[in-house]
């Protein structure tokens, strides 16, 4: 029986409500994901969330994710699912099946890349299959094939049909632009720590009287951020200017820079040039802009007679006054090739005097009252100065020839 011109127009419009519907559906799915996706997240989150958000709309027995490892072992190959377990040992079996199966598939698959192309098996005959519908979906970019989604569902719940897939291929489209990213972010990082280790180690051939000095001053600045109650981000930043605060020093002449005993004030002059220097040496280099502050103004004094700008109490900025601390307490408590580092409680009392003169008094406090970190550093125990960030330990204190000459 045919339509007449109003039921048609009706059933017309009950579809495109019903298209609209599903568009809709697909686009708030796809906007809560990348409105949670983080760069800095674990791959494997991400895939558990995504599972989580796409079950709620494809209703499987079984989804899973499963990620290729790459070259870096970012990604670690792993697995993860969602819904009713299966065993590695099936689940590749019926992806085994289903490859198997493709010259009757529903949809039309390219024989030479089948781990390419979407593949749905609503109706298999080989044992794996019997009793499932399956849909098998890659997750790539490109020619970059990142791992699969496997969606399992029972028969009589439903075929897989086109709706649910482009709506499995939209979400995995999101999925492999982020891991694409996450990818190329864990690239950029590790060349940023590959170009901070050279830096450091650069300064340390240099300097020889402080090997060790940047990496330790780096860790007691954290662990002050730290017990200041300050935030995650706020120490990463202390822990990269730490390890490149005195950068500057490797402008500095070496009959200088390596002089033992006293300088003369011409000599301390120079000396006095390399927070300046740092901070011309890192200006241009993006991501150490936000260290630019902490690396030009740790030698400033509260009292505004410190260097190179004599800034005054507040108007240092807060890393340096961190730093500040924990470069002075090192300098002072480490040992030299011509010196002893100063007894604990000779150090002690200098920063007590200095509190609120040289140093920020808050700072200061939590140094004092911190006896598990100056005992450590004392007592030159590598092992039991804690690094809680783990960026970058590259030259562990060593027990003799340390020293700065950030103190002078
Ligand atoms: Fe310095
Ligand atoms: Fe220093």
């Amino acid at each position: 029986m045919s339509l007449g011109p109003e039921e048609s127009l009706l059933s017309d419009i009950e579809s495109l409500a019903n298209s609209l519907g599903e568009k809709f559906e697909e686009i708030r799915l796809i906007h809560d994901l990348t409105s949670k996706l983080q760069l800095e997240d674990d791959p494997t989150d991400t895939c558990q969330e995504l599972l989580e958000q796409l079950d709620v709309c494809v209703h499987c027995r079984t989804l899973v994710i499963q990620l290729d490892p790459d070259e870096d072992d970012l990604f670690g190959g792993g697995v993860q699912g969602i819904g009713q377990s299966i065993s590695l040992d099936e689940l590749e079996a019926v992806i085994a099946a289903c490859w198997n199966h493709h010259d009757e598939s529903d949809f039309a698959v390219d024989h030479d890349r089948a781990n390419q192309d979407v593949l749905i098996v609503n109706h298999g005959t080989a044992p794996e299959l019997i009793g499932r519908h399956v849909a098998l979906l890659p997750i790539a970019r490109g020619e970059i094939h990142l791992g699969r989604l496997i969606a399992i569902r029972d028969h009589g719940h439903g075929e897989f049909g086109t709706v649910e897939v482009d709506l499995m291929r939209s979400v995995l489209m999101v999925l492999s632009l982020h891991l694409m990213n996450q990818r190329q972010f864990h690239e950029m990082q590790s060349m940023l720590e590959g170009t901070v280790r050279s830096l450091a180690s650069a300064l340390d051939a240099k300097d020889t009287y402080t090997h060790g000095h940047s990496s330790r001053v780096a860790d007691l600045a954290v662990q002050l951020a730290i017990r200041m109650g300050l935030d995650h981000r706020t120490a990463d930043s202390l822990q990269l200017a730490g390890i490149l605060h005195d950068i500057g020093k490797i402008g500095i002449d070496d009959s200088v820079l390596k002089k033992p005993g006293r300088l003369t004030d011409e000599e301390f002059d120079q000396i006095k040039q390399h927070p300046v220097l740092g901070y011309e040496i890192l200006k241009d280099i993006r991501p150490f802009r936000h260290i630019l502050p902490a690396v030009r103004h740790h030698h400033e004094s509260w009292d505004g007679k410190g260097y190179p700008d004599g800034l005054a109490g507040e108007e240092i900025p807060r890393d340096a006054q961190i730093l500040a601390v924990a470069d002075a307490f090192d300098a002072m408590i480490s040992d030299r090739p011509y010196r002893k580092g100063m007894p604990l409680a000779k150090v002690q009392e200098i920063f007590r005097n200095g509190r609120g003169q040289q140093w920020a008094a808050d700072v200061v406090d939590v140094l004092l009252a911190s006896d598990d970190l100056m005992l450590a550093y004392a007592n030159q125990q590598s092992d039991a100065i804690p690094n809680p960030i783990g960026l970058n330990r590259a030259h562990p204190p060593a027990v003799t020839n340390l020293g700065s000459g950030c103190h002078r």
